[in-house]
């Protein structure tokens, strides 16, 4: 069975839901995290879950938080365990477990820090277009899905609800947060996706980009957040299938978006997907788990 809302009877505060995430207030300090397995594509919610993924996503952000990329720079991973959740939440563990995550509350900049080892998407729009992504100049003669020479951070704006995300030049992110923290928020996603995708690539999945959140902490120091680098927050393609001069078939979504697309209700909120999608996409996410962290999934 798909959990595809919490529902703490007010056991705690929910600070906010986000498409995939209901945040609950735990303490002055830290946040309950927890994954529903909500799914969207092109920016909505579907009615039904897929099960497990959002246990899929947390143990995947927990593997990076705690071993690959533990040492590139602070984060606010606590814990995943229920023993350290206090006793009046012990009874909704057929919610938490698994799927939640403490974490440091902190206050998060406004800039989602996407980074870009490969041309795709709405960079290979716009490059198609000016010859630039994100404004910077990007050499001629690209194809599409083609290696950057060295991976671009190309922040966007975090949108607020409903509002879709807009593509900025790195100068303004200047603007928003400036200029000591931007340099510090290029430097960590460059240092981040560097080496998850060195490590990635070894086990047959390109990292072709990905988006990572930062927070600040009381003692100033830029911290890693949210979730990260995940089937959700990023492009993962099967290096055995890649090809330049071509789009790749997205990792996850790609039997959701196809269907919703053949059916004519793309963007189209409340859908209720069928059982061979709700299937192969949940094939999908175990994939990407099991092939990114050497290691079978087991449900917990
Ligand atoms: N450590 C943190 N402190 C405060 N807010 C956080 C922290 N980590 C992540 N967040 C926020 O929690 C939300 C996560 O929920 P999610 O479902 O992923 O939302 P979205 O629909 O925006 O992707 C995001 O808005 C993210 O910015
Ligand atoms: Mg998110």
């Amino acid at each position: 069975m798909a959990l595809t809302c919490t529902d703490l009877r007010g056991t705690l505060p929910l600070l906010a839901q986000g498409k995939v995430r209901d945040v609950y207030t735990l303490s002055s300090n830290h946040l309950l995290f927890v994954a529903t397995d909500r799914i969207s594509a092109y920016d909505v919610i579907m009615k039904n879950g897929i099960p497990n993924k959002g246990k899929l996503l947390t143990a995947l952000s927990e593997f990076w938080f705690t071993t690959v990329l533990k040492d590139v720079g602070p984060n606010h991973f606590v814990s995943s365990s229920m023993d350290f959740l206090p006793e009046k939440l012990q009874k909704y563990s057929a919610q938490l477990k698994g799927r939640s995550m403490v974490v440091k509350k902190l206050q998060v900049f406004p800039v989602e820090a996407i980074v870009r080892g490969y041309l795709t998407g709405s960079a290979w729009v716009e490059y198609k277009k000016s010859g630039t992504v994100h404004g910077i100049q990007v050499p001629e003669g690209m194809v599409e899905s083609q290696a950057f020479e060295k991976p671009l951070f190309t922040p966007s704006t975090k949108a607020a609800q409903g509002q879709h995300d807009e593509n900025i030049h790195p100068d303004k992110v200047v603007q928003l947060v400036g200029h000591e923290y931007t340099k510090k928020i290029e430097e960590l996603s460059l240092a981040l996706y560097t080496r998850a995708r060195d490590y990635a690539v070894e086990r047959g999945i390109i990292i072709a980009d990905t988006k990572f959140e930062f927070g600040l902490d009381e003692d100033k120091n830029v911290v890693l957040v949210d979730e990260i680098l995940t089937p959700d927050s990023s492009r993962f393609w099967l290096a055995s299938t890649y090809q330049t001069g071509r789009s790749q078939d997205s990792y996850d979504k790609q039997f959701l978006r196809d269907w919703l697309t053949k059916n004519g209700v793309k963007g189209r909120p409340g859908i209720v997907m069928p059982d061979e999608i709700i299937l192969e996409t949940s094939k999908k996410y175990h994939e990407a788990y099991e092939l990114l962290t050497g290691s079978e999934w087991k449900e917990t």
